[in-house]
C-alpha cells in the first residue's frame, strides 16, 4: 500500500495527517468537494520525505489504496456513501469525532450506532473500517518542527486491517501506534476527544495522548 487518499483532506486534520504520511514516504491525495481547492492546499504543504501530497476531488482521493475520512462528522456518512463503489474492498480509516461546543467545552454527541466509525462501517459494508488519529491536535500534526510524540489509539473489528493501520502510523514521524481493540471501543475513544479538546481550551495548550507504561 503506497497511496493514501483523504476525504475532506483540505481541513486542518487532513493536512496534518497528509504531511506526516508523505514524510513517511506515502503518496497522499487530499480530497475535496472542489479539486482546485485541494490542489492549492496540497501545494502549500511541504513534507520532508520521499512521499508526495497532491490534490483532487474526493472521488480521486477515494481511488487510493487506503482512504482516510476527515470531514466534519455531520457530512461523513454522505461523503462516503457517495463513494461506496470506489471504497468497496478497501481499508477506510475514520478519524471523525461527533462533537459539539458548549461554552468553553466540547461535548460528545452519540450517533445512532454509538460512534462515527460504526456509522461509516454501516454505510460501507464492503469496506473495512478502522478508527485512528482521533486525539491528535492538527496544529501539532501539521508542524513538522513540533516535538510531537503521541500515541495513536487504533480500533476496528478486523485484526489484519488494524495491524496495517498500525504499520502506517508507526512510519509517521512523531506517532506511535497503540491498538486498543475492536469497534466496541469506538464510542469511548471518539468521546474522549471531547475531553482532550476541552483540556486544551481550558489550559490554552495543544496537548495530546501519550500512554505511560507501554513499551513501543
Ligand atoms: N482538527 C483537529 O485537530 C482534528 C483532530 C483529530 C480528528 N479530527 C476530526 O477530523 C475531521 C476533520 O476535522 P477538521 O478540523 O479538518 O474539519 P473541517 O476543517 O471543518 O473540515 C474538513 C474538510 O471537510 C470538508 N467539508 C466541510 N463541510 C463539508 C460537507 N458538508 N460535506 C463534505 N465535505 C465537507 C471541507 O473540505 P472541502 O471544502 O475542500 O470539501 C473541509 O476542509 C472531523 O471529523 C474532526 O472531528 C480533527
Amino acid at each position: 500500500m503506497s497511496s493514501v487518499g483523504i476525504l475532506g483532506g483540505t481541513g486542518p486534520a487532513g493536512q496534518g495527517v497528509a504531511i506526516r504520511l508523505a514524510s513517511a514516504g506515502y503518496d497522499v491525495v487530499l480530497g475535496s468537494r472542489d479539486a482546485n481547492r485541494a490542489v492549492t492546499v496540497a501545494a502549500e504543504l511541504a513534507p520532508r520525505g520521499a512521499g508526495t501530497v497532491t490534490g483532487a476531488d474526493n472521488e480521486g482521493a477515494a481511488q487510493c489504496d487506503l482512504v482516510v475520512v476527515a470531514t466534519p462528522w455531520d457530512s461523513a456518512v454522505a461523503t462516503v456513501s457517495a463513494l461506496k463503489n470506489v471504497l468497496d474492498g478497501k481499508i477506510v480509516i475514520s478519524m471523525v469525532n461527533a462533537l459539539t461546543r458548549e461554552g468553553r467545552e466540547l461535548v460528545p454527541l452519540y450517533p445512532p450506532r454509538g460512534s462515527m466509525a460504526a456509522q461509516i462501517a454501516h454505510a460501507l459494508p464492503s469496506a473495512t473500517v478502522v478508527g485512528a488519529f482521533h486525539h491528535l491536535p492538527a496544529s501539532e500534526m501539521v508542524n513538522l518542527d513540533s516535538e510531537l510524540d503521541a500515541d495513536v489509539v487504533i480500533f476496528g473489528d478486523d485484526a489484519e486491517a488494524r495491524e496495517s493501520v498500525a504499520h502506517l502510523v508507526e512510519a509517521m514521524p512523531g506517532l506511535h501506534a497503540v491498538v486498543a481493540g475492536t469497534m466496541s471501543l469506538a464510542s469511548a475513544i471518539e468521546a474522549f476527544t471531547a475531553v482532550c479538546i476541552s483540556i486544551n481550551i481550558r489550559h490554552k495548550a495543544h496537548s495530546y495522548v501519550k500512554l505511560a507504561g507501554l513499551s513501543h
